[in-house]
């Protein structure tokens, strides 16, 4: 059986606004295993982002408890939570974020310069996710001119340039037609099942999330159904355990124990 990379108990998030709490996530309990990949759909406001954004430690719940991997992340300092999101997780947001100022493969080199890898070492890397999310020739393009979805395929192939362990990804295929839509599907499923990339979609298109092998959906700030499609998630398969991984440089964060944790194991 697979690892959970993702536990949340009873996760609560309020925001104060002009003095008044509202209570956007109100005891919200999930778990994904490594090597799903999970659709969360739901209304608008019904919570998605919010609790996209708290797994992805973005945001600070407001009570309860989340874990990714070993690492009970609540309560940590921001610079360890910093630290864990830039090994662990690939984000593409709902708004995609990317620098004007910069080309599009230097957008996609960016985390793993932050991270100090050299651009010799990242540039092949965004070249060739640039050419899977079929952008070969758009990589000296700047998000300025770059159309609505060829943005949002650069910041998925940002998001993927340090092989995280989770992909977030926050309405991927919102700015996309059909078959550009069903390529970054493609993308995802194959990344899943080259890398056992952990996958979770925030989605409105219904069609796209029942393509997934897991269906979460969200109402009022709870879940109200969590159902498997029977789709296959190549990536959760056991086999994947089995593969040999580079060592991780140890993590003070991480709490010690005999076995790797799915996160603390990752590669930077
Ligand atoms: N910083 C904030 N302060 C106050 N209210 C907020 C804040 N962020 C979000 N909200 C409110 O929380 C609710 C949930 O927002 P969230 O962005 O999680 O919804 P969503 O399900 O992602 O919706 P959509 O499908 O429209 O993106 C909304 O009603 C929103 O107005
Ligand atoms: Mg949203």
């Amino acid at each position: 059986m697979a690892e959970p990379i993702v536990v949340v108990e009873g996760l609560h998030k309020t925001f104060v606004h002009m003095g008044r709490p509202l209570d956007v996530l109100r005891g919200i309990d999930l778990k994904i295993d490594q090597g799903e990949i999970v659709a969360i759909v739901g209304s608008s406001g019904a919570g998605k982002s919010t609790l996209l954004h708290c797994i992805g430690t973005l945001d600070v719940p407001t009570k309860g408890r989340i874990r990714l991997g070993r690492d009970d992340v609540t309560g940590l300092s921001s610079a360890k939570l910093a630290s864990i999101r830039n090994r662990v997780i690939g984000f593409v947001f709902q708004f995609h974020h990317l620098l004007p100022e910069f080309s599009a493969i230097e957008n996609v080199m960016m985390p793993g310069l932050i991270q100090g890898r050299s651009q010799k070492d990242m540039e092949p890397i965004a070249q060739a996710l640039l050419g899977e999310v079929g952008l070969k020739n758009r990589a000296t393009h700047r998000p300025g001119e770059l159309s609505g979805g060829e943005q949002q395929r650069v910041a998925l192939a940002r998001a993927l340039a340090l092989s995280p362990k989770l992909l977030l990804c926050d309405e991927p295929t919102g700015n996309l037609d059909s078959k550009t839509g069903k390529q970054i599907q493609d993308l995802m499923f194959d990344m899943n099942a080259r890398h056992g990339t952990t996958i979770v979609v925030v989605t409105h298109d219904l069609g796209f999330a029942h393509s997934m092998p897991r269906v979460v959906t969200m109402k009022d700030g709870l879940v109200s159904s969590d159902e498997r499609t029977g789709v296959a998630a190549k990536g959760a398969k056991p086999a994947e355990k089995a593969k040999p991984e580079k060592e991780a440089p140890p993590s003070s964060e991480a709490p010690s124990s005999a076995e790797p944790s799915p996160v603390s194991a990752s590669e930077p």
